[in-house]
């Protein structure tokens, strides 16, 4: 979740009443020693002592009254690490059902002289006769004075600055650390989609003349229009997927003379998907058949014949006889 500075509330909030004292902004500790405290916590709560909140619009807490570094609307939830390598944490809730339950949190890691300043945190809610309010409480951040410490106390708080200083900067290198990670993903996870998106298998393919067909046959669409992919083999008619995908096929025949009576089936990775009919005819009798599949890669496609027995028909050419095929997409 992502602060969000913008609300809805923005307009109202410039018409507001103030309820005072219905907010609460803790922060421990409120002096450091530059570079060798650990962190400050600021917490902001509702305040159950002062003007009772019916309902949380928006919590926030700000620095020297300027953008909010955090704020939380409900129903937010908030748990995040920004800033470099995450030395500002932010943690909140909203709950209307019970207020009291309600906090926003900001943790500066390792505080040095730039954390000093005035920091607000600013409640807008309605009250509990429903009135549109805004309440505020500040608090001094500030450097601790060293002066009068001990030169023993000196030296250790140098060593603590300097230990200090190298976790920041081990923060900072793990959160470039996890940058690099993430940007050699998503650079790996689009060469795979671009390898995705370049396989490419389309063919289409007829008879060159007339051809004799008998049960058993495979039919060979011996003449080539179009083979990208080099997908279909024009020496046995099969299309083999050059890869796995979702498919769409297309037959179309004539076929005449002798007495045609039986089935020209579709036949995907040894399964018949899809048959047409001829009967007994003088002349051509025409069809076709489409079918989507999906491939694995190296399944075989052919166009395999059926007929009853006693039946010799020709399967006519001059483009009356195509088989097409198509990759849609992988
Ligand atoms: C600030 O200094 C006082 C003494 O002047 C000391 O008691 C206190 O612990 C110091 N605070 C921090 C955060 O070091
Ligand atoms: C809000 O507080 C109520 C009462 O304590 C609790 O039952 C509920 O789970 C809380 N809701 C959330 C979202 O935390
Ligand atoms: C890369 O991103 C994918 C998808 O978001 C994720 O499943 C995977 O765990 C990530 N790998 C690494 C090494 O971060
Ligand atoms: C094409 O099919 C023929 C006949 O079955 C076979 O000899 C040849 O190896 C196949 N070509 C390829 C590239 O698979």
């Amino acid at each position: 979740m992502q602060t969000k500075v913008a609300n809805a509330w923005a307009p109202l909030l410039a018409l507001l009443v103030y309820g005072g004292g219905a907010v609460h902004l803790d922060v421990v500790p409120s002096d450091f020693l530059d570079g060798v405290t650990d962190a400050i916590v600021m917490t902001c709560l509702p305040d159950g002592t002062g003007v009772k909140a019916r309902q949380i619009l928006l919590m926030e807490i700000s620095k020297d009254a300027e953008t909010p570094i955090v704020n939380i609307q409900p129903p937010d939830k908030l748990n995040y690490a920004h800033g470099d390598g995450g030395l500002f944490q932010a943690q909140g809730a909203i709950n209307n059902t019970d207020i009291a339950e309600s906090y926003l949190t900001l943790t500066i890691r390792y505080p040095s002289s730039d954390n000093v300043g005035i920091y607000t945190c600013v409640m807008s809610y309605l009250d509990e006769t429903g009135l549109l309010k805004q309440d505020r409480d500040m608090v001094r951040l500030s450097l601790n004075a060293t002066n009068g410490a001990s030169l023993d106390d000196k030296v250790s708080n140098l060593q603590k600055s300097v230990d200090n200083l190298l976790e920041r900067v081990k923060a900072v290198e793990r959160s470039n650390q996890q940058m690099l990670l993430s940007v050699r993903n998503q650079s790996d996870q689009l060469e795979a989609v671009k390898e995705k998106m370049s396989l490419t298998a389309a063919f289409s393919a007829t008879l060159r003349e007339e051809k004799n067909i008998v049960t058993g046959d495979t039919i060979l669409f011996n003449d080539v229009m179009l083979n990208e992919g080099q997908g279909y083999n024009q020496s046995s008619g099969i299309f083999t997927a050059p890869s796995a995908g979702l498919y769409v096929f297309h037959v179309v025949l004539e076929i005449g003379y002798g007495g045609a009576v039986g089935e020209i089936l579709l036949n995907v990775a040894g399964a018949n998907l899809a048959k047409m009919y001829t009967q007994d005819r003088d002349f051509g009798d025409q069809g076709s058949i489409s079918v989507v599949a999906r491939l694995k890669k190296s399944d075989a496609v052919k166009v395999v014949v059926n007929l009853a027995s006693g039946s010799n028909p020709k399967a006519l050419s001059e483009r009356l006889c195509v088989f097409s095929g198509i990759l849609v997409r992988p």
